[in-house]
Parts: C-alpha cells; sequence; structure tokens
C-alpha cells in the first residue's frame, strides 16, 4: 500500500443567525425559568433563524469564513461534505447549495447525517480522501436549524436547541505533517428511539393512506434522561480511545472540545478525564445546542477568546441521535491568514 498523505486543518468558519432568543424570552412561551434552565444545562441563550435564514445559507457563511481563514479560494476545494440532520430538502444536498453559492465549481459535494456526532464524522470521512491522495482541499461544514423541528410547546425540548453552522478545511500535507492524529466512530442503532425526528423523510404519512393519519408528529423527541445516561459514559470512552489510537494518553490532551449539549454532560465527562476548567472549551451558554455544528462553533470562538494557546492537542467528541458517538484527536496549529494579512499590512 501507498504512504498514507497526512491532512493538515488549516481552516475553522462560522455562520450564526443573527437573532438572540434568550431565557427569558422562553420564560414567555412555555413554563419555565432562566434559572431553571441555567441549571440544569449552562444554557443563557441561544440563535434562531429568522427572515430569510437557512440551513444552507448558514452553512455558505461558515464556508466562506473557513475558506477565508485558510486562505484558500473555493475554486480550490475539490470535495465539500455538509454534516446536517436538518436539511433544506432531500435534494439538492445542502452540500451542493453551498457550492453553487461560493462557486466551488471543481468540488464533488455530498451531505451525510450523524446527528449531533455528525461533524466528527464529516472530518473522518473527509480524512480519507486526503490519506488515499484523491483529493487535496477538503472542506467539512456542520450544520444543523433545530429551531424548525421543535415543538415549541415542550419545555423539555424547545429550550435547548440554537441554530448554526461551524466548518473545518482540510487539506494534504506535501511533507509529514498530520493533524487527524486518530479518530473513533461508534453507533448503536437500538437507541435511535432515544432522540428522534420522526416522520420527516419516507416516512412522512400520506393523507390517503389507511387508517388516516390525522396528526403528524415531525417534531424533535428525546428522553432526555437516558440521553444523558448515555453520554456521559460515551464521551470519556470516546476521548479515550481515541487518544490510545492516536498513541497518546489523555494528560497530553491540550483542550477537550466536546459538543454542547448540556453543561453539566460536559463538566461530568471532563471530571472523569481529569481535564482542568482552562481546558474545556464550551460556549453552550451562548448558543446552546447546535447539533452538528457545536464542535467547531466552541473551538472557533476559543480561538477568538484566545483561549487556545497553539500548538495544541484537542480532543474532539460528539454524541447524539443514531445513537452515535465518536471522538478526533486532532492537533491545531493553524492560523488565521486574514489576521497574518493584516499584520503584514500594518507593518508596511
Ligand atoms: O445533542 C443531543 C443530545 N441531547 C442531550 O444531550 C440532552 C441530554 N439530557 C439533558 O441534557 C437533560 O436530561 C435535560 C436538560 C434535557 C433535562 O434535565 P434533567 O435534570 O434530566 O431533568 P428531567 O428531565 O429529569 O426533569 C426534571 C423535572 C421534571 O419535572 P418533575 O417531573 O420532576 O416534576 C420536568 O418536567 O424538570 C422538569 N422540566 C422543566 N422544568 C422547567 C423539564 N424541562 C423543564 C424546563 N423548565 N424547561
Amino acid at each position: 500500500m501507498n504512504k498514507l498523505v497526512g491532512a493538515k486543518i488549516i481552516g475553522v468558519g462560522a455562520g450564526v443567525p443573527i437573532s438572540v432568543v434568550t431565557n427569558a424570552d422562553l420564560e414567555k412561551l412555555v413554563a419555565t425559568s432562566d434559572e431553571w434552565i441555567t441549571t440544569r444545562t449552562g444554557i443563557k441563550e441561544r440563535r434562531i433563524v429568522s427572515g430569510d435564514e437557512t440551513t444552507s445559507g448558514l452553512a455558505t457563511e461558515a464556508a466562506r469564513d473557513a475558506l477565508g481563514f485558510a486562505g484558500i479560494e473555493p475554486a480550490d476545494l475539490d470535495l465539500i461534505i455538509v454534516a446536517t440532520s436538518t436539511p433544506e430538502n432531500l435534494y439538492p444536498s445542502t452540500a451542493c447549495m453551498v457550492q453553487g453559492a461560493i462557486g466551488a465549481t471543481k468540488a464533488a459535494c455530498f451531505d451525510m447525517e450523524a446527528a449531533c456526532t455528525g461533524i466528527v464524522y464529516a472530518l473522518a470521512v473527509g480524512q480519507q480522501f486526503i490519506n488515499t491522495g484523491m483529493y487535496k482541499n477538503v472542506l467539512v461544514v456542520g450544520v444543523d436549524v433545530h429551531s424548525r423541528f421543535l415543538d415549541w410547546e415542550d419545555r423539555n425540548t424547545c429550550i435547548l436547541f440554537g441554530d448554526g453552522a461551524g466548518a473545518f478545511v482540510l487539506q494534504a500535507a506535501d511533507d509529514d505533517r498530520n493533524d487527524m492524529l486518530a479518530t473513533y466512530l461508534r453507533a448503536d442503532g437500538t437507541g435511535g428511539h432515544l432522540l428522534k425526528i420522526p416522520n420527516t423523510g419516507m416516512g412522512y404519512p400520506r393523507a390517503e393512506v389507511t387508517p388516516p393519519i390525522k396528526k403528524v408528529d415531525r417534531f424533535l423527541q428525546m428522553q432526555g434522561r437516558q440521553v444523558y445516561e448515555f453520554a456521559i459514559n460515551a464521551v470519556p470512552e470516546a476521548v479515550r480511545t481515541a487518544a490510545e489510537k492516536a498513541g497518546i494518553t489523555v494528560a497530553d490532551i491540550d483542550y477537550f472540545v466536546p459538543h454542547q449539549a448540556n453543561r453539566r454532560i460536559i463538566n461530568s465527562a471532563a471530571d472523569k478525564l481529569g481535564m482542568t476548567k482552562e481546558q474545556i472549551v464550551s460556549n453552550v451558554d451562548e448558543l446552546g445546542n447546535t447539533s452538528a455544528a457545536s464542535i467547531p462553533l466552541a473551538l472557533w470562538q476559543a480561538l477568538r477568546r484566545k483561549q487556545i494557546k497553539t500548538p495544541a492537542i484537542c480532543a474532539l467528541v460528539g454524541f447524539g441521535g443514531g445513537l452515535t458517538w465518536g471522538a478526533a484527536i486532532i492537533r491545531w496549529s493553524a492560523v488565521d491568514k486574514r489576521a497574518e494579512q493584516n499584520t503584514k499590512v500594518a507593518e508596511t
């Protein structure tokens, strides 16, 4: 077998809706309180689409931002993978819509779905195309607009989610560099009923079916407590296994970048892994659970806040519907090419 080509991670980007919905706003919709939401989840506010904001629009914004960070043009892209559970249509794929919007004319495109773990799966898939030498530049986007699939009268679920998109750019290394140190992907289809958005695809019942279905239930349904128990075990297991695959120990990990579902899940997993407060990357307070977008959005914000000192070994770990879970151990050393450019201009 030929030597595998290393994958560099050269960009990260974000696209979030303009409209902020606070816990106080939700107090007007359902029987809840800022105090309950804050103590049970850590969420203070989230962004929700309004006006003409869409899944593909948010994904396009994140894609442009990540390409700007990476300093490459849309025409340089060979492949676009979009991880989403909430596409605008069955087809065209969201990846094709992004491609058309940014003018990535030579990029192949497809969507994939692994719920909130989608971005970890998509990174692993994108990496394969680079490792084999098939493609040089791969854009990976995680995007979800759960607000369209929430029952805004159900306090158990509507307080948890926010909309958003996050993206990474992978590039084939022309030297020995490899930033994708290991990935570990898991699923347990027997737990699918614990977290689902039913009746949105072929399962959408037709009016003429017998017996006639009066009400089509197409909103997100979750057994919160069971998903919580699953998550607090799955996250540490995924990080430990991925670290082992990378040939490092958990103690070698600099930052823990988990799916942003609930601050209690994040803290419990971090405790089990022996991570300090400074190592935890979290913005669940500001964006809520943005599903497939949450990991790149958390990393993106931590870089802007200068929490992350590079180069850094980061454990990205996702969990969610399917059930799915998984982790990617990455080395983050990318520098925003726009900032570099601005520094050069300022120096001249
Ligand atoms: O990305 C997808 C992955 N999803 C997740 O990771 C979610 C995992 N689960 C969770 O984060 C937590 O289970 C929740 C935050 C959803 C719920 O927290 P909990 O501590 O597990 O609460 P609970 O479901 O056991 O409910 C406790 C009480 C119930 O009242 P009773 O039956 O004890 O009287 C609920 O009806 O809290 C009530 N409750 C609320 N009260 C005020 C549930 N939601 C609310 C609410 N405001 N929004």
